[in-house]
C-alpha cells in the first residue's frame, strides 16, 4: 500500500533542487572545494582553445574562491601575449539536467575584458547561455550588441546560426547584486533579470542531457571578451538556487 504522503512525492521523481548561500561558508571548517563537492558542485581544472580566439584560457582551481559571503570566479589580470588567461569555473556534478530553473544572483566585475557566464553545456552545439561582457555592458562594435547576451547554441552546431539577443541591462549589473535566471523547458528557453522576463527563445533549445556551469574568461577576441584584462576581474556570487529534472 502506498501511503498519501508518498503519492504526493511521486510528479517529483528525478526533480531536484540545488540551492547554495555562500555566505554559509565557513573557512576554518573546510576548503571551498570541499565546500562546493558538499553541495553537488565541482571546480573545473583545464585549458579551453577556442580555435578563433587570440588567447586560450585555463580554467585554474586558485582563481576559484569563498570571500566576504560571495564565491569568486576571477579571470587574472595582466595576461602577455602568447600566454594563456588564467580563469575560473564551476559545474554541476549532475550532468544528467534536462530542463529547469537556475537563478544565480551575483555582482558582475567592472574590470573591462572578461566574459560571465551562466549556462547549461552537453556540447558546443547543446547549450544555453546567460553571458555578460564586461566590455560591452552598454558599447557594442560590429560583431556584439551591447546588454545582456543570451544564446542558445545552434543545434547544427554552426555558431553562424546560433540564435542570439543582447537586452539593455534594467539595471548595472557591476553596482550590486542582481538575480539572473534561465528557464529550460521543451521548446523554450526564457531568461529573467531580477525576477522579470527580458526575453525568450524557441529555436535551437537544447535538447540533451547537460551540466549547468558558472565561468569568467577572456579570449581577447575584439568580437567577444575584448582584454584580456589589465587587472583581476572578480565575478561575484552570493546565492544560487537550481530546481531541475535529471534524465
Ligand atoms: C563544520 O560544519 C558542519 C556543517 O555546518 C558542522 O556540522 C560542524 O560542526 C562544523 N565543524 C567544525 C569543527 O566547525
Ligand atoms: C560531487 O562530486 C564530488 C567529486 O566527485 C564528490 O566528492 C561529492 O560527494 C559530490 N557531491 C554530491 C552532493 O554528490
Ligand atoms: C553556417 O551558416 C552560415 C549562415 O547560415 C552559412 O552561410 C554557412 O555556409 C554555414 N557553414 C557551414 C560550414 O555549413
Ligand atoms: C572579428 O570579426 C571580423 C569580422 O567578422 C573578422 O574579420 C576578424 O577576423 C575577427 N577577429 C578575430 C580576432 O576573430
Amino acid at each position: 500500500m502506498i501511503s498519501t504522503a508518498l503519492l504526493a512525492l511521486l510528479p517529483l521523481v528525478g526533480a531536484k533542487t540545488l540551492s547554495v548561500d555562500f555566505s554559509t561558508y565557513d573557512s576554518s571548517n573546510m576548503t571551498v572545494s570541499e565546500f562546493l563537492a558538499s553541495k553537488g558542485l565541482m571546480i573545473n581544472t583545464y585549458d579551453v582553445d577556442t580555435g578563433g580566439d587570440p588567447y586560450t584560457h585555463t580554467y585554474e582551481e586558485a582563481n576559484v574562491g569563498i570571500s566576504g559571503g560571495y564565491l569568486t570566479l576571477k579571470v587574472t589580470g595582466g595576461t602577455k601575449s602568447g600566454s594563456t588567461v588564467p580563469s575560473a569555473c564551476i559545474q554541476t556534478n549532475d550532468s544528467n539536467i534536462l530542463h529547469g530553473t537556475f537563478k544565480t544572483t551575483a555582482i558582475a566585475s567592472d574590470v573591462a575584458g572578461v566574459c560571465h557566464g551562466f549556462y547549461t553545456y552537453e556540447s558546443d552545439s547543446q547549450e544555453s547561455d546567460i553571458e555578460i561582457l564586461t566590455s560591452h555592458l552598454y558599447s557594442g562594435n560590429d560583431a556584439v550588441n551591447p546588454g545582456l547576451q543570451l544564446t542558445n547554441q545552434a543545434i547544427n552546431g554552426n555558431s553562424s546560426d546560433n540564435t542570439r539577443k543582447a537586452i539593455a541591462y534594467p539595471s548595472d549589473p557591476t553596482s550590486g547584486e542582481h538575480e539572473y535566471k534561465l528557464q529550460w523547458s521543451s521548446g523554450l528557453t526564457e531568461f529573467f533579470f531580477d525576477g522579470s522576463m527580458v526575453a525568450s527563445i524557441d529555436t535551437n533549445v537544447p535538447t540533451a542531457p547537460s551540466a549547468f556551469l558558472w565561468n569568467s574568461w577572456s579570449g581577447g577576441n575584439p568580437n567577444w571578451t575584448e582584454g584580456p584584462p589589465t587587472e583581476d576581474a572578480i565575478l561575484r556570487i552570493s546565492k544560487i538556487e537550481l530546481d531541475y529534472e535529471t534524465s
